[in-house]
């Protein structure tokens, strides 16, 4: 029995599954490094990965699945592997969108869009305004995406609320600010996976996260299958979710 939690996040509790899971896709480079090959061709093997995770999302019922494809900071790569990393994006967007759409997935991406090119971006919109009245899977990718943008530009519409006179500082808390971030129509987070042996957050999800569950592996990304992702659900499923409150 769990006591003196939010009521919102004890409504979405899970009974063993997870609702929705995020994932840190880390290992990309090494895995290719490690066989004589360019990091770009980690890149492509990872996209397989992408899709049998997606399947593994389908097939098991989750509300949601958050992928983290490219960070803010991604462009800091020599541009080779970013330009690389972007072809590679429209062409998985255009070879993957109509099965997604088939299996009924809503594809979104999260992150500041505005750098990709023009025919990323209407690779993107394509995508999203194919798949938007789909009711199964929400596939959300985050692409220029970082924790700490998220934060910065919801705030940056709780402050012209503030100017227009629409909304008093004192009226700010977290229940307004959470209607700016992203993902906020979904279930929150309830695991979080990280592939590739780190032990950080790397600016993923910040808000989005506060009460996940973290799972790390040392498997790179290309080796991801489902038999991780049993793992790491059979691990979610041990864990005492409490939500700040305690277990009478
Ligand atoms: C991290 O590995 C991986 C990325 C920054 C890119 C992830 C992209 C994909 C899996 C391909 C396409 C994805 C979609 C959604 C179509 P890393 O390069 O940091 O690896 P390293 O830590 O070994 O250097």
């Amino acid at each position: 029995m769990i006591s003196s939690i939010n009521q919102q996040e004890a409504n979405k509790l899970p009974s063993s599954l997870p609702r929705h899971v995020a994932i840190i896709m880390d290992g990309n480079g090494r895995w290719a490094t490690n066989r004589g090959k360019l990091r770009i061709f980690g890149h492509q093997v990872g996209v397989k990965s992408v899709r049998r995770a997606v399947s593994f999302a389908v097939s098991h019922h989750f509300a949601a699945l958050t992928l983290y494809a490219f960070s803010s900071e991604n462009w800091k790569r020599p541009s080779q592997e970013v330009s690389g990393l972007m072809e590679l994006f429209v062409h998985a967007l255009d070879s993957e969108v109509k099965n997604l759409h088939k299996h009924n997935v809503r594809l979104c991406i999260i992150g500041d869009i505005g750098r990709f090119g023009v025919r990323l971006q209407e690779r993107i919109r394509h995508s999203e305004k194919l798949t938007r009245n789909n009711d199964g899977l929400t596939l959300n990718i985050a692409a220029n995406y970082g924790g700490r943008w998220d934060i910065i530009q919801g705030v940056r519409k709780l402050a012209t609320q503030v100017q227009k006179g629409i909304l008093s500082p004192d009226q700010i808390n977290e229940d307004a600010l959470y209607q700016y971030i992203c993902m906020n129509e979904l279930d929150p987070v309830d695991l979080v996976i990280r592939t590739g042996g780190e032990h950080r957050i790397s600016n993923f999800l910040l808000w989005q996260i506060a009460y996940a569950e973290l799972f790390f592996t040392d498997v790179l990304w290309p080796d991801f299958n489902d038999t991780v992702f049993k793992s790491a659900l059979n691990a979610f499923a041990q864990r005492e979710r409490r939500f700040g409150g305690i277990y009478t």
